[in-house]
């Protein structure tokens, strides 16, 4: 296994581009399961999870051609409907399969994702939108055995936003008989994506990135040349490298429009942040100050931002409060904080961060993505060296973030343990 190793101290300068996003990457490699052909996705990022979805997507008979960050993907030869529990346990997004297959094959046996480090992580509103749909859902030793001789266009209402129960709901549906309106339907910068790349496969979606969206069933569908967006998370990610070691870099690639939360409470801390043609220059203050935050659906503070900004608000100059709505168990990175000198109370849903004039290196261990950002980002400010472990859960949705920060001057590197 690798751990990665960091000398803090060291203020980021030069610039970096931004890869393509994850979870933009996920669904849409989903979505070439919907029609036969060559599918060709570009921009799409290096990273842990898309090989385990690749691998899953081989399973069902897929083949690939890589190009580089274009991937080319053929769907004629499906052969088989089912995801096996010892893929889909390492990434719950392999239920972005169900939709699809149920709308090419009117078949699909996945294995319930079970939860993760961060929460359970139902699908129950998965699943209720696609009995709506007209699909037969069955819980069968531990899968989901889905099957339909017609889907049908369905009112679908979500008890809560969720991301991958639109987008799964929105693949299902777009061949269905009919109309289907999906209401308190996730707002997501990627919901759009993957609505931009189904209605340029000849689906017809409209209203993605508002609460309601429309699918009006077609006949046909057609494979597509498809560009994904940049990972707003990372970007922010950067953002909040600038700040934490005061520097300045310069970020290529990502659209202010998917991140204007994450900006203004940076703004708020102190740090300076301008755009530049297509870039966003971001200049990291001496004083940091503390910003109260809640995360919530998009357009609010993302959840997968709360841990990086964490890791900000323990060398700010006073008191902030985080509070955590979308995830139940988000703060598993607190305590590995906390081993860095970090002042963090936990009460309910909410960390009440008391900053400090500096974190001092220590012994670290990685638990799931986003906890891995934030000790990176700790590592980079903190006095003296941190080893951070299991950096395997770094790697299943940063590509390459150790290697672009030292192209930024830190000085991080990796070892095998
Ligand atoms: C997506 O997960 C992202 N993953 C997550 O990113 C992200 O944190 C999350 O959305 C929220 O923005 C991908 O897109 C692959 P949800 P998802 O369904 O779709 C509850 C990362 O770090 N819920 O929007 O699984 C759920 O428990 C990952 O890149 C139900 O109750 O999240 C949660 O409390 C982590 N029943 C809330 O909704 C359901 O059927 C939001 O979850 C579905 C969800």
């Amino acid at each position: 296994m690798d751990k990665i190793i960091i000398q803090g101290g060291a203020p980021l300068n030069g610039e970096v581009t931004i890869s393509g996003a994850k979870n933009a990457a996920l669904p849409a490699l989903s979505a070439c399961l919907l029609t036969g052909g060559w599918h060709t996705l570009d921009n799409i990022p290096q990273l842990r999870d898309i090989w385990t979805i690749r691998e899953i997507l081989s399973n069902l008979g897929v083949v690939f051609e890589e190009h580089g960050q274009t991937l080319k993907v053929n769907s004629d030869n499906l052969n088989n409907h089912s995801a096996p529990y010892q893929l889909v346990k390492t990434m719950r997004a392999s239920i972005l399969a169900l939709g699809p297959l149920l709308s090419r094959l009117g078949k699909a046996r996945i294995s319930l994702p079970g939860g993760c480090a961060i929460g359970a992580r139902p699908i129950d509103l998965h699943l209720k939108g696609l009995s709506l749909l007209g699909a037969d859902i069955r819980l069968e030793h531990g899968y989901v055995v889905a099957s339909t001789n017609k889907l049908r266009g369905a009112d679908i209402f979500f008890d809560i936003s969720t991301v991958t129960g639109t987008e799964n709901l929105m693949m299902a549906a777009v061949k269905a008989e009919g109309k289907t309106v999906l209401h308190n339907a996730a707002e997501e910068p990627e919901v759009v994506d993957l609505a931009n790349m189904l209605n340029k496969m000849g689906a017809r979606i409209k209203g993605a990135g508002t609460d309601t969206i429309t699918i009006t069933g077609v006949k046909e569908l057609y494979p597509a040349r498809y560009a994904i967006i940049p990972d707003r998370i990372e970007a922010g990610t950067f953002l909040t490298a600038a700040a934490i070691t005061k520097g300045k870099v310069r970020i290529k690639g990502c659209s202010v429009d998917y991140i204007g939360a994450i900006i203004k409470k940076l703004l708020d801390s102190g740090m300076e942040i301008e755009e530049e043609g297509e870039a966003l220059v971001a200049i990291g203050r001496d004083k940091i100050k503390p910003v109260d935050i809640k995360t919530m659906p998009f357009p609010g503070f993302p959840t997968d931002m709360q841990a990086q900004f964490m890791a900000l608000m323990c060398i700010a100059d006073g008191l902030s409060i985080i509070k955590e709505t979308v995830f139940e168990n988000r703060f598993m990175h607190v305590s590995e904080l906390r081993r860095m000198g970090a002042d963090i109370e936990i009460s309910g849903g909410q960390a009440l961060v008391r900053g400090k004039k500096n974190l001092s290196g220590a012994q670290v261990m990685a638990t799931d993505l986003r906890a891995s950002a934030s000790l990176v980002l700790a590592g980079l400010a903190a006095e003296g060296q941190t080893e951070i472990s299991r950096v395997y859960h770094l790697d299943r949705g940063y590509q390459g973030l150790d290697l672009k920060l030292s192209l930024l001057g830190s000085k991080i590197w990796r070892e095998k343990y």
